[in-house]
């Protein structure tokens, strides 16, 4: 018999006044002593949202009520935390917690990894200017913000990163590469997927027009999979596994994150390592009043339980963070928007929020009108670094922070007019985190932090956030669509599609 969930009672939070912004100042001198802290290197203010210290214990107890400190020790401990999969989660292995056996066998893929690496320097595979990563969802948007966050004048090979099945994405993907020189990376934890082995085959096709002696031998493969990776045509002398419990959405600590390690360097790649395993030790040890992933959770449960806000979103005060929201937003969506908890009961309330957001200052001028003004409740967490990238102009850096800072100032404080249209109702909510510098380390810490966030918001919900059922049904869908057999029982509405697209 499967084990009952843990019930949890929300009614003491939910029952609990709401105090405005300025009157938990006002009612707490230590607001900014205890809810703003530094945590593995990054700086976190929480003051600027609605948590208090009569919050956060209504929260302590609903995660004493989950068995949040258990589930948090199996997951750590390399325990079964994926109850449908029947699996542990072993992204942090990757960074050094977990069982004995997946922190040895982390620790030699990461070492074949490097080897890889290395040979490829040492011109295994000829003169080698430019990646082309193939892989979708989990399997690109890691590789892809690491290489777009820290490449830019460091990164020794041009990297492109290859995920739609839309052949303009191809066109475009390869556009600047020279196919002589040009490594294929094909990143699919399954290797079974329709829009990464299509892409994959045009890659080969693209090398083959382009007269290269030996396509498959160009050909990079890490999946969880290898057998298939080999039966699909790469030696196994290119195949770099990871492990079966490493979640796509959690993988880029693994081999997916070899497009970016190339290119950035495996030191870089370490350093991300150790960011990450800095914001576990935090996770793992800081009381919950400072601990930045357990009140990020708290915040994100405040408003879509309590408080009716649907969606939460995120702005980088940083352009080589643009990619940033589209990682959470897989991170986050697919690991808590689910209708039922890990025993298959019906959830009961909100599940994990819509998560969107954008680059400040560019977002100021286009969708803050309806954070200040609107009439949806949308928590935002700004996301800034405090030195600009080297030979940037400190006066740009300088007004972008001084941005960042103004709106979520704004957001709170509001402003009374006598014009309706004038008027800011304030009172609006805001987390701000500061990185010393954008670097590996920091973005480890960083990127660690959601995935801490996004477990503590999980273990509350009583949700899985491990497996992904929701996107299954779309997939054997368009399958069903491809068949003439099946293609008739579809609903009028899609079979009109259908024949007008000429399918
Ligand atoms: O369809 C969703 C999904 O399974 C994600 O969870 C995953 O990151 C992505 O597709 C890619 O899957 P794979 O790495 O197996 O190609």
């Amino acid at each position: 018999m499967k084990p009952a969930m843990p019930s949890t009672d929300w009614t003491a939070l939910e029952t609990l006044a709401d105090k405005p912004l300025e009157a938990l100042f006002e009612g707490d001198g230590q607001r900014l002593r205890w809810m703003a802290f530094d945590a593995a290197g990054l700086h976190f203010d929480f003051t600027k949202t609605h948590l208090d210290q009569a919050v956060v214990a209504a929260f302590v107890r609903l995660a004493e009520q989950a068995g949040f400190k258990e589930a948090r020790e199996r997951l750590f401990s390399g325990a079964i935390v994926n109850p449908t999969e029947g699996r542990p989660a072993e992204h942090p292995a990757e960074r050094g917690e977990g069982s004995e056996q997946a922190v040895e066998l982390a620790g030699q893929r990461h070492a074949r990894m490097r080897a890889v690496v290395d040979a490829i320097e040492a011109g295994a595979f000829g003169d080698v200017t430019g990646v082309l990563h193939i892989g979708i969802g989990g399997s690109a948007l890691g590789p892809a913000l690491l290489v777009d966050a820290l490449g830019r004048e460091e990164e020794s090979y041009r990297v492109s990163v290859l995920s739609n099945i839309d052949g303009q994405s191809f066109d475009e993907a390869v556009r600047n590469l020279d196919p002589q020189t040009t490594l294929v990376v094909v990143a699919s934890k399954t290797f079974t997927t329709a829009e990464t082995l299509r892409n994959a085959e045009s890659a080969l096709e693209w090398l083959t027009a382009n007269d290269v002696a030996d396509p498959y031998g160009r050909v990079i493969a890490v999946t969880a999979a290898p057998a298939k990776a080999v039966e699909w045509g790469v030696d196994e002398t290119r195949v770099l596994p990871f492990g079966e419990s490493v979640g796509g959405r959690y993988s880029l600590w693994s081999a997916v994150g070899f497009s970016a390690a190339l290119a950035l360097g495996v030191d870089a790649f370490s350093d991300l390592l150790d960011g990450a395993a800095e914001m576990d030790q935090h996770f793992r040890l800081a009381p919950p009043e400072q601990n930045a992933p357990m009140l990020a959770a708290f915040g994100d449960l405040y408003y879509a339980q309590k408080r009716g806000a649907e969606t939460r979103a995120i702005f980088a005060y940083d352009d080589r963070l643009r990619l940033l929201t589209s990682y959470v937003q897989q991170l986050s969506m697919e690991s808590n928007g689910k209708s039922v908890t890990a025993d298959g009961a019906p959830l009961g309330r909100p599940s994990g929020s819509v998560v969107w957001g954008g680059v400040g200052t560019d977002a100021q001028h286009a969708v803050f009108q309806l954070l200040h003004q609107g009439t949806h409740l949308v928590p935002v967490e700004f996301v800034a670094a405090v030195e600009a990238d080297d030979g940037q102009d400190p006066a740009h850096h300088r007004e972008l922070l001084l941005n960042c800072f103004a709106q979520a100032a704004a957001l709170m404080k509001g402003r009374k007019s006598e014009q309706g249209a004038r008027d800011y109702p304030g009172d609006r909510p805001s987390t701000t985190i500061l990185l010393s510098r954008l670097e590996p380390r920091s973005l480890g810490a960083l990127l660690a932090y959601h995935e801490h966030r996004t477990f503590t918001e999980a273990v509350l919900l009583g949700i899985n956030p491990f497996d992904q059922y929701g996107v299954e049904l779309g997939k054997e869908m368009a399958r069903a669509i491809d068949d003439p057999e099946t293609r008739d029982g579809f609903d009028p509405s899609t079979r009109a599609l259908i024949e007008r697209a000429g399918l």
